[in-house]
């Protein structure tokens, strides 16, 4: 799908990884709704609609999806980038896990998500076919590493994760009648606000199980992605790993205290 004159809604576009997707789309001359929490620092630019929403919001969601629809017309293209991160131990001796946490983390990443999408691809279904394949439109989730190498006391972010690289085919195929694809991305270790707070030595030591290139990836890198996969239509029910080929160890020296 050629971004150019598309709808698009980036959850999370306020940041990170997000915000350079919002800006790669700009620069193709599509429109773009960024839903997110937190808004105030974006700047106005042309083309640019910021909505405050906080996506486990159900209210929210469905008064957000209503004004990119009036404002915009549309809805073409839907990257789910809002995420928080999560951890915490199924169980230690003191007593069980924090199964608030839990929900909070899986509300935030995983039923956002599905919230933001379930409306986005109803709009999807109504628009008219573009292109030689008639598409109608492209959902992308951001998985994660952890999707598949989820290390020690990372439940809640692993499993909010791994199931939204699940949803990536279960969505291509309910939507492919509509011509419209679903597609996944999972990032390895990112620089970007919500990575930042980690302390320097286990960055080092995450960065240990890169192959190459030994360091963190550039949101500009992810953008770069998400634009190939909204251009090529036969990428379809596949989630992507972008992350220097690291497999992540069962635990790090870092969190046993060791590092
Ligand atoms: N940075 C990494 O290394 C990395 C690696 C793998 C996956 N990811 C995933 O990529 C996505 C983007 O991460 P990032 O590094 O750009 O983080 P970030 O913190 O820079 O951006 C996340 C954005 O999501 C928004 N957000 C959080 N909760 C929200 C809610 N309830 N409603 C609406 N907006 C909400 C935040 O306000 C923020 O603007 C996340 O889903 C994250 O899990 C990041």
């Amino acid at each position: 799908m050629d971004p150019n004159g598309k709808r698009a809604v980036i959850t999370g576009g306020a940041s990170g990884l997000g915000a350079a997707v919002v800006q790669s789309l700009l620069m193709a001359g599509a429109q773009v709704a960024v839903l997110d929490r937190h808004i105030a620092h974006i700047a106005p630019q042309q083309g640019l609609l910021a909505i405050e929403c906080d996506i486990t919001n159900d209210a929210h969601v469905e008064a957000a999806i209503g004004q990119v629809v009036a404002d915009l017309g549309g809805i073409d293209i839907c990257l789910n980038c809002a995420g928080i991160g999560g951890i915490g131990p199924i169980a230690t001796l003191a007593g069980p896990g924090d199964m608030d946490q839990f929900r909070h983390v899986v509300d935030v990443n995983l039923l956002g998500a599905v919230n933001v999408t379930r409306f986005a691809a109803h709009h999807m279904m109504h628009n008219e076919p573009q292109g030689t394949d008639g598409a109608r439109g492209i959902i992308i989730n951001t998985a994660s590493i952890a999707s598949y190498e989820g290390q020690e006391g990372m439940g809640p972010y692993a499993a909010s994760k791994a199931a939204l690289a699940a949803l990536v085919l279960v969505w291509a195929r309910d939507l492919s009648r509509h011509n419209i694809r679903a597609m996944g991305i999972a990032p390895g270790f990112f620089e970007t606000p919500l990575t930042h707070d980690i302390p320097d030595t286990l960055v080092d030591e995450l960065l240990e199980t890169v192959e190459y290139p030994r360091r963190p990836g550039r949101a500009e890198e992810f953008a770069e992605l998400a634009m190939f996969i909204i251009r090529n239509e036969m990428l379809n029910g596949e989630v992507i790993r972008i992350d220097g080929g690291t497999r992540p160890p069962a635990r790090t020296r870092w969190a046993a205290g060791e590092g």
